[in-house]
């Protein structure tokens, strides 16, 4: 049996200022009628697997709950984190749950930010990547290489396997660029889609063996899983005391377990809003819109008007977000550096 796992518990703050602290980018809709976290679960159609749980902040309840409810996926099944503990905590947590209520599930972990253009091709390699977690392998699905991105994890594939899949010989998150220039040069590397299958004990196992002490902050911050409605609660102070790591770092690159099955369903993690033109249909003069927005003579720009009609008249390659309290104007090229805005938003108040 298969039990999705949704992390829906970052920030996005590179997508301000559509995506806020209070209104990350899993939640909003960012093409299209559903939001991101509704496409992750709709995506799951035609996969034989349980409702899926889902694991956000305590912040988020009401909000996740009700985008669930809007397309009929309400399940009782969503863990609240008091605080975020980053992704490795976060797993345990749902692994844990999901022992506990009786079942040593395969788990596969998505993110619920992801964009994924070929739901079939994705659903075809979970389907290949199921036999390899059944003998209790880790698996991570990869993405071919193709720029040295720093924002991924890489991994060298190894041997390859009797069903389709490789070994990992190597998984490195996160390098610097020239190690990033480096891998891509050598070929053989696929970039960590971010997404996992295994079964919930093997997790646990392994987390168990390299990080035990969060295996014991998780164990201890969920006791007895109280359902309380629809939400599993998780002990504050406990939670507190969990150490912040991410399944990468504290898993991945450490276990010798691991197996890359790869993926080529047009995916992307829509990290920035040039990553979200680049992905997005565009029209002849290479624009791409939502909401109310008049051109002349403008090409490659991406704009999103939230509540108010925006033009533009003789520009290029422009990212311009309108919403009802903030509009950003940026380069495309230079996407990367909202965070910085976000910053000094921070540090100001
Ligand atoms: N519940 C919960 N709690 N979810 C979380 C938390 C947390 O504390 N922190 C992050 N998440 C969710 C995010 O919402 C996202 O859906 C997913 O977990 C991954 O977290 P990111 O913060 O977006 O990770 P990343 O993009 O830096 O890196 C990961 O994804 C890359 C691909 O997009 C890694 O797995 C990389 O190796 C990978 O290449
Ligand atoms: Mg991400």
């Amino acid at each position: 049996n298969i039990i999705p796992v949704i992390m829906a518990g970052g920030n996005g703050s590179r997508l301000w200022p559509l995506s806020r602290v209070l209104y990350p980018k899993q939640f909003l809709r960012l093409e299209g009628e559903h939001t991101m976290l509704q496409e992750t679960v709709l995506r799951l159609t035609g996969l034989v697997c349980t409702a899926p749980l889902v694991i956000c902040n305590e912040d988020h309840r009401f909000l996740v709950a009700e985008q669930l409810r809007a397309i009929n996926q309400l399940t009782g099944n969503i863990i609240l984190e008091p605080v975020g503990r980053n992704t490795a905590p976060a797993i345990a947590l749902a692994a844990m749950t999901a022992l506990a209520q009786g079942e040593d599930a395969l788990l596969l972990v998505l993110a619920a930010d992801h964009v994924i253009r070929s739901p079939d091709a994705f659903i075809q390699a979970v389907q290949a990547a199921q036999v390899h977690a059944d003998a209790g392998k880790l698996v991570t699905f990869g993405i071919v290489a193709t720029a040295p991105e720093t924002g991924y994890g890489y991994i060298r594939r190894g041997a390859a396997l009797a069903q389709p899949g490789y070994t990992v010989a190597q998984f490195v998150e996160k390098p610097d660029l020239d190690t990033a220039r480096h891998y891509l040069e050598t070929g053989d590397y696929y970039w960590n889609s971010g997404m996992f299958l295994f079964r919930a004990s093997r997790y646990l196992a392994e987390l168990k063996a390299f990080r035990p002490d969060i295996y014991a902050a998780c164990e201890q911050a969920l006791g007895n899983p109280s359902l309380d409605m629809d939400f599993v609660r998780v002990d504050k102070t406990a939670f507190m005391a969990c150490p912040d790591d991410s399944i990468d770092y504290a898993v991945m690159e450490k276990t010798q377990d691991a197996v890359v099955v790869p993926l080529d369903a047009g995916w992307s993690d829509v990290g920035s809003w040039s990553s979200l033109w680049e992905i997005s249909p565009k029209a002849a003069d290479g624009n791409v819109q939502q909401g109310d927005v008049l051109y002349h003579d403008s090409h490659n720009n991406y704009v999103y008007a939230e509540s108010a009609l925006v033009s533009l008249v003789g520009v290029e390659d422009l990212v311009v977000i309108q919403t009802k309290d903030a509009t950003l104007v940026a380069h495309r090229d230079r996407v990367q550096e909202v965070k910085k805005i976000v910053d000094s938003l921070k540090r100001d108040g």
